[in-house]
């Protein structure tokens, strides 16, 4: 008997809940709540019930019928509430299609500097590189005499980087406030890892760099990424396969490569290394200048005059050998994105970013 009960008031307060949820109007809605709630609505005369019972099935039997008038009695209100708002939309002369899609919100997108960045730190974590950081506001010392640019090199002049404090001749890597300048290049990072480690190292170094320059290709900010190896015995052979390798994971499995002789103060050798145009695929293109080659980065084996900065006890060893290279991000992201004019990547132009 209770059983029977129970479940007959919860039947009754689905039903309830289907009229309620049909009800449009508020006459509707209160013709359907006095179905089951008014004075000999369903569930009201189950209620009535209650006291007739035996004491035993009154327990249950009340709970779930009282259970039952509560609920619809919450969707009642719930739904009156709803259909008086849908008619105030109404009432305002706007009516509000209800089932439309929300708008959706807006999405921002990855600038394109920042996901060559990505791409090209993951190259290289994946080949078991350490990922390092350095100051962008830098000493004279680690910028250019810890890297073998004596003073009066063109790279210090005044045309070329940004002074916080001028250079002192003679100053050291415990006179700080010696020179302070914006790094022009992510190659201080090169002679911070070495001072805080010793070999083996493999590290890059991804970061904001700037150069008083501003024209077409250059912009006062810029992005570059450092790489630095050094262990007993790495040849050129090292270098060569370590860059060929990532030319091929960033551009593609049929990029090749092609070193130049070049200079840098920092590494002898040095090279400047091409990769296959990445728009015609080496038959010449607009891109390229018709060479097929685009100009990629920079390298070399370290300088012995580099280590000769360092602990000699960690970096002395004439077996420790090491290769740097350093790349503009700003520039494998124009290459890799088909962008035509670097200072699009620094305006900001939300057409031009949505594109990515
Ligand atoms: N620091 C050099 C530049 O900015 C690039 C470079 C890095 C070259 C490491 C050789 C080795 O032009």
């Amino acid at each position: 008997m209770s059983d029977a009960l129970s479940t007959n008031a919860r039947d009754l307060a689905e039903e309830a809940g289907a009229a309620l949820l049909a009800a449009q109007t508020e006459s509707d809605l209160a013709q359907a709540k006095a179905r089951f709630l008014g004075r000999s609505g369903s569930i009201t005369l189950l209620l009535r019930e209650i006291p007739t019972l035996d004491p035993d099935t009154r327990r249950t039997a009340g709970q779930a019928i009282n259970e039952a008038k509560k609920a619809v009695e919450a969707l009642f209100t719930a739904r009156r509430q709803a259909i008086k708002d849908a008619s105030l939309a109404v009432g305002s002369g706007h009516p509000i299609d209800v089932t439309l899609d929300a708008r959706q919100p807006w999405r921002g997108h990855l600038h394109p500097v920042t996901r060559a960045w990505r791409e090209i730190t993951d190259i290289f974590s994946s080949m078991g590189y350490t990922i390092e950081e350095g100051p962008e506001v830098e000493t004279d010392w680690h910028c250019f005499e810890a890297l073998n640019i004596p003073q009066g090199h063109p790279a210090r002049e005044m045309q070329d980087t940004f002074y916080i404090s001028d250079f002192r001749p003679g100053a050291t890597v415990d006179a700080m406030a010696d020179g302070v300048v914006l790094r022009t290049h992510t190659s201080p990072v090169q002679v911070r890892t070495m001072l805080r480690s010793e070999p083996p190292i493999r590290m890059i170094c991804p970061g904001t760099v700037y150069r008083r320059d501003s024209d077409l290709t250059h912009t006062p900010m810029f992005h570059q990424v450092e790489g630095l190896v050094v262990d007993e015995s790495i040849t050129m052979a090292d270098l060569k396969g370590t860059l060929a390798e990532f030319a091929r994971a960033y551009f593609g499995a049929a990029t090749q490569i092609r070193f130049r002789p070049s200079y840098f103060p920092f590494t002898e050798p040095s090279t400047e290394v091409d990769v296959t145009c990445s728009g015609c695929s080496g038959s010449g293109c607009r891109i390229c200048k018709g060479t097929g080659w685009l100009e990629v980065l920079g390298a070399g084996m370290v300088d012995p005059d580099v280590f000769a900065h360092q602990d000699p006890a960690r970096y002395g060893s004439s077996r420790i050998q090491g290769f740097a290279f350093g790349m503009g991000i700003d520039r494998l992201a124009m290459l890799k994105y088909g962008i035509g004019d670097l200072r699009l990547l620094f305006e900001n132009d939300i057409r031009m970013l949505e594109q990515f």
